[in-house]
């Protein structure tokens, strides 16, 4: 029996010595083999070989199942070390991430306004009709409310439409004067090569006394703004409706495309359309239950700015996360 200590001592692997614990405690192993043997001993020689294998049975197993812990700790340090990572490799293939172009163009939207006072607010993308209708001079029924082609949930819950409702909430929450901005995701039910049902605006509202607001502190804004995004282009403002403004303009940049010559792109005009704004309409005030203010509030499609300033035609293609087209905007 002694040369299966040394057996075992001297075996390299987790698999050798589970061969060794097959020739040993298998049932053609020695130890059956060895005790069979016992059958011919008699009386006082019997009981000793019987002590003597019962010792070694219970020996060669402690030192099996020692011996397998020893084997398996060194292998699994073994199969660690190999698959270990270096964290700290440079790798040749490591690609430079970069802002979406949508997002980099609303950081710099934002970024403007900031720089001008205006505290940034957030709304949640499920509104309700009150906050994204109703309060903004948009009664049930009312025509107006086919501008904007809505998802719907039940009980009147929807995903909003534009920003505005962000307008409602924070005067709602506070006491004028106001000065904010609401960048933020909206939703509305259209696709096309402009259009896509996800979109971004920033949203811009401010609200003070009656005395300290006018269209002309609007336009002075409006067009710093956008020269500090587009350059030096022509800004115009043209007269149209909003429900909660009133008088309404949309503003027009000249197009930065063919610089006034007439383009594909601004449909010959030399203009290009990039935001709607304009004095906040009463009606706006009396569902907030704000008296003797005055405000101007406008709104832009980010994706739009991108748009321009990126020279990109389709823009569902900014959404359908192609590295190629990505990469451009590193
Ligand atoms: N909410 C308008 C839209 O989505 C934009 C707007 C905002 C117009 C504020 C005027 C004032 O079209």
């Amino acid at each position: 029996m002694k040369e299966w200590y040394d057996k075992i001592n001297k075996v390299k692997s987790v698999e050798a010595l589970e061969e060794i614990r097959i020739s040993v405690f298998g049932k053609k192993g020695v130890l059956a083999a060895e005790f069979a043997k016992m059958k011919d001993a008699k009386g006082q020689e019997k009981s000793k070989i019987a002590k003597d294998l019962n010792m070694h049975k219970n020996s060669l197993m402690s030192e099996l199942s020692a011996k397998k812990v020893t084997l398996q700790t060194a292998e699994l340090k073994k199969a660690m070390q190999a698959e270990a990572i270096d964290v700290s490799m440079f790798s040749m293939q490591s690609e430079v991430g970069a802002l979406h172009p949508v997002m980099e163009t609303m950081d710099r939207i934002v970024e403007y306004f900031c720089a001008m006072n205006f505290a940034v607010k957030t709304g949640d993308m499920i509104e309700d009709d009150f906050n994204n209708f109703e309060a903004l001079n948009l009664p049930k029924y009312h025509p107006a409310r086919d501008m904007q082609d809505t998802f719907y949930f039940k009980d009147e819950m929807l995903l909003r439409t534009h920003t505005s409702p962000v307008q409602i909430r924070t005067m709602m929450a506070q006491k004028p004067p106001i000065r904010m901005i609401a960048p933020g995701a909206v939703f509305r039910r259209d696709y096309d090569l402009t259009h896509t049902p996800m979109f971004h605006q920033v949203e811009g509202l401010l609200v003070d006394d009656e005395s300290k607001v006018s269209f002309a502190n609007l336009k002075y804004i409006l067009e710093d703004f956008l020269k500090y995004m587009f350059g030096d282009i022509k800004v115009r403002f043209r007269p149209s409706f909003f429900p909660f403004t009133e008088p309404s303009a949309e503003v027009d940049i000249s197009c930065v495309f063919c610089k006034g010559e007439g383009c594909r792109v601004c449909s010959q005009t030399g203009w290009l359309e990039v935001l709607g704004c304009g004095i906040v309409d009463p009606n706006v005030f009396k569902a907030v239950k704000y008296k003797n203010v005055s405000g101007y509030a406008f709104g832009l499609g980010v994706e739009r700015f991108a748009m321009l300033i990126h020279q990109i035609g389709d823009l569902r293609s900014l959404f359908e996360g192609d590295i190629k087209l990505l990469e451009q905007f590193q």
